[in-house]
């Protein structure tokens, strides 16, 4: 069976500077895999590499035995990988059902011009995708706010809003990019219940979080990243436990939660 998601020798230079160099790993179904490593490790060069939005400079990237290399954006998301940014990505003049339905969208098989007729599939495939981005707000514990504004939404809830409009592109694999920056401890804790049992659906998750609390208690796998490179692949105790680790980045001191 092909492995779920796996890199081979990826890299990807700036002007001469590596950001991700030679960079192998593995990453297993239905785990919460966390990448972690100092500010400038690539982290986020790793999910923009994953996401389509920037062409490694050389080596693979095979998610369910597919090459994910030269797909576009939109094609990776048609594949099953999704994510969710740092700074929720959210229209504010539309409302919070409407944020979900953008994302359904792309799974669409019938054109504007049978919507707008109000062509029978048109109508039901409509229903369909506002009965999925209803039960993705549920999921987050949203949809009793189906109909307000975004903009009315407080911090912690257009974190997630931005999980639900996420998934409403119904991702195998979802890419989570600081889920937890900003939220306040008892919603930084409702955030990783949420992932937790995002996973236990089917989703696998994969996390950069800087609150090594929260990775530490729902991570399955981490992978430490130090400038652009693997340092260390294992279980939560194996990487809190591991020396090369510890001192390039636990023992650094600069992790308020470290
Ligand atoms: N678009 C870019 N152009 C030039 N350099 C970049 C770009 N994106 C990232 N880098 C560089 O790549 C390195 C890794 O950055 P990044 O992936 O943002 O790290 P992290 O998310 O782990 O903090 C840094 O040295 C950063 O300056
Ligand atoms: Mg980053």
């Amino acid at each position: 069976m092909a492995l779920f998601l796996e890199t081979n020798n990826l890299t990807k230079t700036f002007g001469g500077v590596a950001a991700i160099f030679k960079l192998s790993f593995a990453m297993g179904q239905g785990t919460v895999f966390s990448v972690i490593g100092p500010n400038g490790a690539g982290k986020t060069t790793l999910f923009n590499l994953l996401s389509g939005i920037y062409r490694p400079s050389s080596g693979q990237i095979h998610f369910r035995g597919q090459d994910l290399v030269g797909l576009s954006p939109h094609e990776i998301s048609h594949i099953g990988i999704s994510r969710t940014f740092q700074t929720p990505q959210i229209f504010f003049n539309m409302s919070v059902l409407e944020n979900c339905l953008v994302g359904c969208h792309r799974h669409g098989v019938t054109g504007f011009v049978a919507a707008a007729l109000h062509l029978p599939r048109a109508v039901s495939e409509a229903k369909r995708m506002r009965e999925m981005a209803m039960e993705n707000l549920a999921f987050c514990g949203l949809d009793h706010l189906a109909d307000r504004d975004s903009d009315a939404l407080p911090y912690g809830e257009l974190k997630r809003l931005e999980l639900a409009r996420a998934l409403s592109t119904q991702p195998r694999l979802l890419l989570m990019d600081e889920p937890a920056a900003g939220l306040n401890d008892s919603e930084t804790k409702e955030m990783g219940a949420l992932i937790s049992r995002l996973c236990e659906t089917g989703v696998s998750v994969m996390l950069v979080e800087h609150n090594m609390a929260l990775v530490m208690a729902i991570s399955h796998r981490l992978l430490v990243l130090n400038h652009g490179e693997y340092l260390a692949e294992g279980s939560p105790e194996q990487i809190q436990s591991n020396p090369k680790v510890i001192e390039a980045y636990l023992g650094s001191g600069d992790e308020s939660d470290g």
